[in-house]
């Protein structure tokens, strides 16, 4: 979490910076912050609570002149999102902004004070600034006292510095938090990602876990965790792809729903080749990866936190309904402390938007230990869980803004989907017509999606409905019981309701005890072989007097009839396409609950957009 730039060599810093911070909002926004040299060369800091905006009008309202400067968007770790607590961090020698976790900032703050150092924060980061200084005033020179500072932290950290006494320097390094250096004309740039950068230039490189850099407005030098100075790969960005805005749209969340339809076409086509082709049989989509042998693969494990969990959890399904395979899904931050066995040479499945998820990341590590080969989907390339896998498949979601993950989901769902099927089909276990099916329902998903966002304006009545309530159920079985927990969490992060997704068959078991009239229960039931099973205990609830919202198709809406007056159709389904043709009134609906609830949509409280922290 929290987001950082920096800029040396470019007129106008301040309003550079704030360019560069917006796209970074998403990381966090506690608080945002900046500091700059001022032509006579003093440090100048300017910071404030809650959203970019509210530094923007502090900082447009000054007289600066200034080049080289720092900035940071904040979601709060240690200490309150105060003042205070806002980067950048300060001493009268630097200023700095911090991306990370210091694990061993006690034991340092202790130290540090005992010398005197006058704390003013109560972060984590505070330390390295008083640590840097501490070198600085044993009469290292800038890059040294960096360099031995660095040496002693433990944890986490992106870091950029600026000095008082150096007008063309920033200082930074990277050990487990994204960096990236872009290149300008006269002018070098520092960003936690690409889309930072690409208020910028399209010219950058990422920074490798130890490296430490410095850099002046016509380069930068990294030396790398061993000592030795480096060059890394520059790379040219697709602006195209980075840029991103809201279009007509009121919030980013919306159009990135609406943008299904164009991005799962685009997915569909990358994964399964079919810009190419106009496949007639399996064996004309499945080429790749030539580096994991399918065959002989008698497990995989699939792990991931949030969203991209519960697209494991999809996986599960159909790669169990397809394939003679174990199968293992976890969430990343349980999974890596538990003592999972996995045999040498298994697959192990990585699933992020970002890319750049802390406990996902640690999961991917951790298997790589124990001898599995690691393939990645991610919607973020070059980011650290790509860069650090065998074998990566992108998503074509484009950039998704709202910290709700709507598009990711369904496109990570299209390469499971892929996986389950390929899996099948090199264990020569798939039959003719599920071939055929499974053809056609790729072929038929886009149009599919499009159908299924046309009520949204239906949703909005429902939701209307809802907006008082303290807690919600979500039901669902099979397939559509993941479906159950992914609007669950969607309905949480945005509108703040309680909500607790179950399998439709526990609710006997004991959370049935929760229902009255107060409580909305949200049931996925498309009418398919366990309709039957799940209309009985739809009716369970609806004896206890519970609010039902119907999400199914028109068969599973007539066979209920009128008993349920709170009904949503959407196209008829099977197993393949059910997930995508559920999740999007559950993404739908939250969105609407939290409007009418005038919450900050795309950017609820107390959450950021990547969670680079365990
Ligand atoms: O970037 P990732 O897919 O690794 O992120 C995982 C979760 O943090 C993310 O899905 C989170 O749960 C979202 N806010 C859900 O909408």
């Amino acid at each position: 979490m929290c987001g950082i730039v920096g800029i040396i060599g470019k007129p106008n810093v301040e309003k550079e910076l704030l360019k560069g911070l917006k796209k970074l909002e998403y990381r966090g926004y506690d608080s945002a912050g900046m500091a700059f040299l001022d032509k006579d060369g003093g440090l100048r800091i300017l910071k404030e609570t809650g959203k970019i905006v509210n530094l923007e009008e502090v900082v447009l309202a000054q007289d600066i002149e200034s080049t080289v400067g720092i900035g940071h968007t904040r979601w709060a770790t240690h200490g309150a999102p105060n003042r205070d607590n806002a980067h950048p961090h300060f001493t009268d020698k630097l200023a700095l902004v911090h991306n990370g976790i210091i694990e061993n900032y006690k034991e340092l703050r202790v130290e540090l004070s005992a010398k005197g150092y006058p704390f003013r924060s109560e972060t984590d980061t505070e330390v390295i600034a008083w640590l840097v200084t501490d070198y600085l005033n044993q009469g290292l020179k800038e890059f040294n006292a960096v360099e031995k500072a660095v040496a002693r932290l433990k944890g986490a950290y992106a870091l950029a510095i600026i000095f008082n006494r150096c007008p063309d320097l920033i200082i930074g390094a990277r050990q487990g938090s994204p960096l990236a250096i872009g290149y300008g004309e006269d002018a070098m740039y520092l960003g936690s990602d690409a889309l930072a950068l690409s208020s910028y230039t399209d010219t950058l490189c990422y920074l490798e876990e130890g490296d430490l850099f410095f850099m002046k407005k016509r380069g930068a030098k990294i030396k790398d965790k061993h000592g030795r100075w480096v060059a890394r790969k520059i790379k040219t960005l697709d602006l195209a792809q980075a840029d991103s805005d809201k279009g007509d749209f009121d919030h980013y969340m919306l159009k990135e729903i609406f943008e299904q339809t164009q991005t799962i076409k685009k997915t569909v086509d990358y994964v399964f080749d079919l810009k190419k082709k106009t496949p007639k049989d399996l064996k004309d989509i499945l080429g790749f990866p030539a580096e994991i042998d399918f065959r002989s693969l008698k497990k995989i494990t699939l792990v991931a936190c949030g969203t991209s969990y519960y697209a494991c959890c999809v996986a599960k399904y159909w790669i169990e309904h397809l394939a003679p395979i174990s199968i293992e899904i976890d969430v990343a931050s349980e999974f890596r402390y538990r003592t999972p066995f996995m045999e040498e040479g298994g697959l192990a499945v990585f699933i992020s938007q970002s890319g750049e998820t802390a406990d996902t990341l640690a999961a991917l590590r951790y298997c790589k230990k124990y001898g599995q080969k690691i393939l990645s989907i991610v919607n973020v390339p070059e980011s650290t869980i790509d860069r650090e896998s065998d074998v990566s498949l992108f998503t074509q979601a484009g950039p998704e803004i709202g910290v709700a993950s709507t598009k990711a989901f369904t496109n990570q769902l299209v390469i499971l989907l892929w996986l389950a099927v390929k899996i099948a089909f090199e264990k020569n276990v798939l039959k003719e017509e599920k071939q055929d099916k499974l053809i056609q329902t790729l072929k038929d998903l886009p149009g599919l999606i499009e159908e299924g966002l046309q009520d949204s304006k239906k949703l909005e009545v429902i939701a209307s409905k809802i907006t008082h309530a303290k807690t919600a159920l979500y039901l669902g079985r099979g397939i559509s019981y993941p479906i159950a927990m992914e609007g669950a969490l969607k309905l949480k992060e945005i509108s703040y309701i309680h909500a607790e997704a179950y399998a439709a068959g526990e609710m006997k078991h004991g959370p049935i005890a929760l229902v009255d009239e107060s409580v909305p229960v949200v049931c996925f039931a498309p009418f398919n072989q366990l309709f039957e099973k799940t209309a009985s205990n739809i009716e369970e609830i609806i004896a206890r007097k519970a609010n039902v919202i119907l999400i199914s198709d028109k068969e599973g809406l007539d066979a209920m009839g009128d008993k349920i007056e709170n009904r949503i159709e959407i196209p008829k389904t099977n197993i393949f396409s059910e997930p995508f043709l559920t999740v999007l009134p559950a993404q739908i609906f939250a969105y609407y609950v939290a409007v009418l609830k005038e919450n900050n949509v795309d950017q609820p409280r107390n959450l950021a957009k990547s969670v680079t922290v365990e």
